[in-house]
């Protein structure tokens, strides 16, 4: 056992990132290790990387260089690299020559063997790098140390098949492969025992869950499951393929109580023959009558979508079919992404890249209407009761509590230790675009 030795990790990217910090944190605990919020302090120090998009990457060469100093400092101190970034040869590679600092490199696929390997160098001192390129089967359940007492994610497939042409999730996660059943209502039962209100199943597509299993078991048969643990309030889910997002799901949502009323559907783009070119397997069309149904059959439902702007190809006229979609569906809420390209994805290599001028006027253009929408939305949400699950303090103001109404709005309330982790009614007083303000009735 390591006594008195503290742990720092930094995670950038998507929730499966943020889910696989807790469950290395969750091993650094049973090796003994505590957390610690400074890094001067820390034994050992994790990165957590994401490969999705440039500026990911860029973050992460910054912060390696500012990590030097601790270094230099305390010549013990233990440097680690995982996450998506180390599975790709170029990033290993680069932090391997150039950050001389960095005494570990793992994968996405190996998380469970960081005991192992930091054993490893804590005994001979060596620089250690062990990335793999597939998982022997599922990584095994592992101790997670949560970030909230309350709401927990639970990973039910791991994975991507898709291949979107400006994607390199496939080929960082690897191929689908869901977790049995069984092992993720235990686990649902366990954190409900632990005290956790709300879940949040994560995949990169829930909706193929089951499609690589032996038995006879769907995404929504997986919710029917959930939704009878007994002590869990709420169950979230993402991310959701639009091509996938069967009928039966809709009704499940609509009958199953427990089943939070948001659903995020990525779009990406309103253009049939940017949709075509992007791989994504379904058409503007199919997509606005998806979303229609959600919005007509879940009175109050909330939907939200990612965009890409930018697409290599992506003609003004393109780019007007999304800005037409967006006006028709009124999003609650959109995520919005210039394009980057990701060597080794069959985008990256086409020569009709768009000027990095006009993906930036896209993005403002988009970003300035989808704002305006939610602003409205959320406008007429002044005056209702909404449920909220309260968090605790918000991040800018620890005098401000927060808490999430069913359908994912982030409310704030006046602080109020004893409503944290409570499901309490909001009377919603005031909006913006991103957020709410209510008093607790
Ligand atoms: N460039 C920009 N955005 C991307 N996304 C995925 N790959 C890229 C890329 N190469 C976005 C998609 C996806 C979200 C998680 O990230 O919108 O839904
Ligand atoms: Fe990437 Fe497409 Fe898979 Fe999402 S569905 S992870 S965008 S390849």
């Amino acid at each position: 056992m390591s006594e008195n030795k503290y742990y720092n990790i930094i995670t950038y990217g998507c929730q499966m990132n943020e889910h696989d910090s807790e469950r290395l944190a969750g091993m650094l605990e049973e090796m003994g290790y505590q957390h610690t919020d400074e890094l001067a302090d820390a034994d050992i120090i994790l990165l957590n990387t994401c490969i999705i998009r440039e500026n990911a990457e860029l973050k992460v060469f910054g912060k390696l260089g500012e990590l030097k100093q601790y270094k230099r400092e305390n010549s013990d101190l233990i440097i680690g690299i995982g996450g998506c970034m180390m599975q790709q040869d170029e990033p290993v590679d680069e932090v391997y020559k150039k950050y001389r600092h960095v005494d570990l490199i793992f994968g996405t696929h190996n998380i469970h063997h960081l005991p192992n390997l930091i054993k490893k160098i804590e005994e001979t001192r060596d620089r250690v790098v062990e990335v793999w390129d597939e998982e022997e089967g599922l990584i095994p359940d592992l101790p997670s140390q949560r970030e909230s007492e309350h709401s927990a994610w639970i990973s039910i497939i791991q994975g991507c098949d898709n291949f979107c042409t400006y994607c390199i999730v496939p080929y960082v996660r690897g191929r689908e492969r869901s977790r049995p059943v069984e092992s993720i209502v235990d686990e649902a039962k366990r954190l409900a025992e632990d005290g956790v209100k709300e879940i949040t199943l994560l995949g990169q597509n829930v909706n193929s869950y089951g499609n690589d299993l032996d038995k006879e078991i769907t995404f929504p048969k997986l919710l029917e499951e959930l939704n009878k643990v007994e002590k869990l309030k709420r169950i979230r889910f993402m991310t959701s393929h639009p091509r996938d997002f069967s009928d039966a799901l809709l009704e499940n949502i609509k009958k199953l109580d427990k089943l939070a009323n948001h659903i995020h559907l990525p779009v990406q783009s309103g253009s049939n023959k940017v949709l075509k070119e992007m791989n994504r397997g379904y058409t503007r069309e199919y997509y606005i009558e998806r979303v229609k149904k959600i919005q007509e059959e879940i009175p109050g439902a909330a939907v939200s979508t990612d965009f890409i702007v930018g697409f290599p190809g992506e003609s003004e006229e393109d780019f007007e079919k999304t800005i037409e979609l967006v006006k028709e569906l009124n999003f609650d809420m959109a995520y919005t992404f210039i394009y980057s390209q990701r060597s080794g994805t069959p985008a990256a290599r086409r020569d009709d890249q768009v000027e990095e001028e006009v993906k930036k006027e896209r993005l403002k253009r988009l970003m300035d209407l989808q704002n305006k929408i939610s602003y409205d939305k959320n406008q007429k949400l002044i005056g209702t009761t909404q449920e909220i699950l309260v968090t605790g303090p918000s991040n800018n103001d620890p005098e401000v509590y927060e808490g999430r109404t069913s359908t994912n709005k982030i409310c704030f309330i006046e602080k109020n230790e004893e409503l944290i982790g409570e499901i309490v009614e909001v009377k919603i007083e005031a909006a913006k675009s991103w957020t709410l303000e209510g008093t607790v009735i």
